[in-house]
């Protein structure tokens, strides 16, 4: 297979981890058969210094001429946050690309993995149990892409942010959920807070509906603030979490600190033609910048995502997580995951063990 992928590395560590997630792909390529081209684009922050956005034309032409889009990650220091260069640096560039390519679904998913169950910041009784979840969350409805204002009301500022759903949106995503869910554990808790939003109550009605399509998935309805506290009580229970754009970016950050590091999670975000955007969920960490010390570990499995998702290449996908399980099995450890008994492979030497361990 010949594939063309647009590389935005972006700021802080995402050159480094991107430089080794593409040695990753290309291990993976000469292995399989397959060869993977690369085109770079500039994103954020290292747009800014040439082109004066965040998110420039030239940038968008590359996503535009390639099969998928592999994301590093963006943002400043942020004593820098008020310069130019770094203000709505990650709003401009991370709404607008799901804007772009109409990015309407994110897979973030959040597992334990038993070697690390000692990092989770839960008990090893909770954490013990096992996480396993995927958060798919709604990217392009919501209060995020209502109408923002102000207003003067007798003198005094009023902000008015509007929330919006229509059926289709709905729809759309939660075909997506059951569709992972039926090919995992075939559980999907749907949230919402239908208790006082017409939005979420829209949700309920359209997820429900669209359950009957999915025989074989249990569908649970959850309130909002119920699930924070269910992932922080007993996260082993949950297997595909649904939920819109705002419940989505706060759930999905509390579930992003149990694998112990930021290091660990990837992420995917979907338009309905299976184009796709991969990016580590973390960010881009510019205090780590250029010492060779960041975990490649979010990279490199976003990078099995998007053979997955996008070129349809499970054996693939699968090798690659297979390759970071059986490393991280093996006592490999970067320094964000390392106890004080294990050395602290650099970003280089742990990608060097995945690799040694593609099968
Ligand atoms: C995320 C981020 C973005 C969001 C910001 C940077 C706009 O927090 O991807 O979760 O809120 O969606
Ligand atoms: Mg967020």
């Amino acid at each position: 297979m010949n594939k063309k992928i647009a590389l935005l590395p972006g700021d802080g560590i995402g050159e480094e981890v991107c430089t080794e997630a593409v040695r990753v792909l290309d291990a993976v390529a000469a292995a399989n058969g397959h060869s993977f081209e690369y085109e770079k684009g500039l994103i954020g922050g290292a747009a800014w210094d040439d082109h004066q956005s965040h998110f420039p034309d030239a940038t968008l032409k590359v996503c535009q001429g390639s099969d998928a889009i592999l994301f590093g990650s963006i943002g400043g220091p942020i004593d820098l946050a008020h310069e130019p260069k770094w203000k709505d640096c990650e709003k401009n560039s991370i709404l607008a690309l799901r804007k772009a390519f109409n990015f309407n679904a994110n897979f973030r998913p959040a597992k334990v993995y038993p070697e690390l169950v000692d990092i989770c910041p839960l008990r090893e009784e909770v954490a013990g149990k096992g996480v396993d979840m995927l958060i798919v969350r709604e990217l392009l409805g919501d209060i995020y892409f209502g109408e923002h204002r102000r207003e003067t009301r007798d003198g005094r500022r009023v902000a008015i942010d509007t929330a919006e759903y229509t059926e289709d949106q709905i729809a759309s995503v939660a075909h997506t959920a059951f569709k992972a869910a039926s090919k995992r554990r075939k559980s999907l808790v749907s949230v919402d807070k239908a208790n006082v939003l017409e939005t979420s109550r829209l949700w309920r009605e359209v997820v429900k509906e669209i359950s009957a399509d999915y025989p074989d998935v249990e569908l649970e309805d959850m309130f909002v603030d119920n699930a924070a506290m269910q992932i922080i009580r007993d996260p082993s229970r949950f297997d595909v979490v649904l939920t819109a754009n705002l419940f989505g970016d706060i759930l999905s950050d509390a579930a992003a600190v149990l694998p112990g590091s930021l290091g660990l999670t990837p992420s995917a975000s979907l338009n309905s033609e299976g184009f796709g955007m991969y990016e580590p969920q973390g960010g881009s960490a510019p205090e780590l910048e250029g010492k060779g010390v960041a975990n490649p570990i979010a990279q490199i499995l976003s990078a099995g995502m998007l053979l997955k998702f996008s070129f349809g290449l499970t054996k693939e996908a699968d090798s690659i997580n297979r390759a970071v399980e059986k490393s991280l099995e093996q006592g490999f450890r970067t320094a964000d995951i390392a106890s004080a008994e294990s050395e602290k492979l650099s970003t280089t030497e742990m990608t060097n063990k995945i690799i040694e361990n593609l099968s």
